[in-house]
């Protein structure tokens, strides 16, 4: 299936970076652009569907946060097979389940520990923004690196970063503007980086500051996805069927229409399931996109995504081919050079290789397997 591939890229890139090579393989990223407050870490946090993301108006994202989503099967099914072999200690059943949680988040910055309560997840978010930033909305291109393990997610790799701005306020430097301009590009003109260009439906498109952004590193639009968020919030009788239908400003890959909890919902907070629930019942009984349900609203923006990725994976796995062959030679080289492999002293020099060698293999496999499927898209 689809998410194999992906997963399998993934477990390469981790292979690489235990025996030091660090992202051996240029991974597409996702990366949310726009203007403050148009709604991208609301958007991110509907595509992930947990609450984790410190989200509100005014600059509350102010570091790169760069997400990787790892699906991982439910262990619930195992867990359950246990706990019924083991009859001694029937008083606490689910201690065995508890021990390992379904979905969980680990920051690089605290490497081993498993954060499985997602609004502390949050919390550390906020604490390690303040650490390099201060409380006075400063910013800072050092991104903050989190994992979010689960059976619920597509494996995709998400960066939120924070919005455009003009005017600086609090500690901010005077070329604010400059300054998260340059952060913005870093990630998004790596010609392998997909753009989630979000604009707020209740503003102007024309003066989208993340279409502007997006167009400047992907002039032809081939990795630039419109957003529109805000679409509740849009004056009655007006409604971006124009937009969504490519004749004000077209993007080849498309827009898709979004509702995200308002600031109310927030203070309230809302869950995120009734926040979807109610996303699926506003466009679907909202006269201009009833018609066209389907192709609206956050889970066919995460199907796009992921079938994005997939395209742009095959298109690089040539790449991809090459450079593992690379560094495989390289391994093999060095492993001759150190004589013979049995001997002790060479277990590094071997594991590397064993490692190299298994993903070579495994993705040579999938890479065959899946192309059929994928040249369907
Ligand atoms: P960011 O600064 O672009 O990351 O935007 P946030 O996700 O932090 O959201 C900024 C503010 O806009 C928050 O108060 C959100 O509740 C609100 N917001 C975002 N998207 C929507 C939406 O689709 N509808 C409504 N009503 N409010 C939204
Ligand atoms: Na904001
Ligand atoms: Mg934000």
């Amino acid at each position: 299936m689809d998410a194999s591939l992906i997963k399998t890229v993934n477990k390469l890139q981790d292979a690489f970076s235990t025996v030091g090579v660090q992202n051996p393989v240029d991974l597409p990223q996702i990366v949310v652009i726009g203007s403050q407050s148009s709604g991208k870490s609301s958007v991110l946090e509907n595509i992930v569907g947990r609450d984790f993301l410190p989200r509100g108006t005014g600059i509350v994202t102010r570091r790169p946060l760069v997400l990787q989503l790892i699906n991982r099967p439910s262990q619930n099914a195992k867990a359950d097979v246990i706990v019924k072999e083991e009859t001694k200690e029937p008083e606490s059943p689910t201690k065995e389940l508890n021990d390992e949680p379904d979905e969980w988040g680990e920051f690089l910055h605290i490497p081993g520990v498993k954060f499985s309560d997602f609004n502390k997840i949050r919390e550390e978010i906020v604490k390690e923004t303040e650490s390099k930033t201060g409380k006075n909305a400063g910013i800072s291109p050092s991104p903050i690196n989190l994992r979010v393990f689960s059976p619920h997610v597509l494996t995709l790799t998400l960066v939120d970063l924070p919005g455009l701005t003009k005017v600086p306020v609090g500690d901010q430097p005077k070329d604010i503007e400059k300054q998260i301009k340059d952060m913005i590009l870093k990630y998004i003109t790596k010609p392998n980086a997909i753009i989630l260009a979000v604009t707020a439906a209740n503003t102007d498109l024309a003066n989208s500051d993340g279409l502007k952004l997006a167009r400047e590193v992907d002039p032809e639009g081939s990795r630039t996805i419109g957003v529109l968020t805000k679409i509740d919030l849009m004056d009655q009788g007006t409604d971006v069927v124009d937009i969504l239908a490519g004749r004000i400003i077209p993007l080849r890959l498309g827009y898709v229409p979004v509702v995200n909890r308002g600031q109310k919902d927030i203070e309230n907070r809302k869950a995120i399931n009734v926040a979807l629930e109610n996303e699926r019942q506003f466009f679907e009984n909202h006269p201009s996109y009833k018609s066209k349900a389907q192709y609206c609203g956050t889970p066919f923006l995460a199907r796009k995504l992921n079938m994005i990725l997939m395209h742009h994976i095959r298109n690089t796995l040539p790449e991809i081919k090459s450079k593992i062959q690379v560094v495989l030679q390289k391994y093999q080289a060095e492993l001759q050079s150190l004589g013979d492999p049995l001997d002790d002293g060479n277990n590094h020099a071997n594991i590397v290789l064993n490692i190299i060698t298994e993903f070579c293999t495994e993705f040579r496999t999938i890479v065959d397997g899946s192309s059929n499927e994928l040249s369907t898209f």
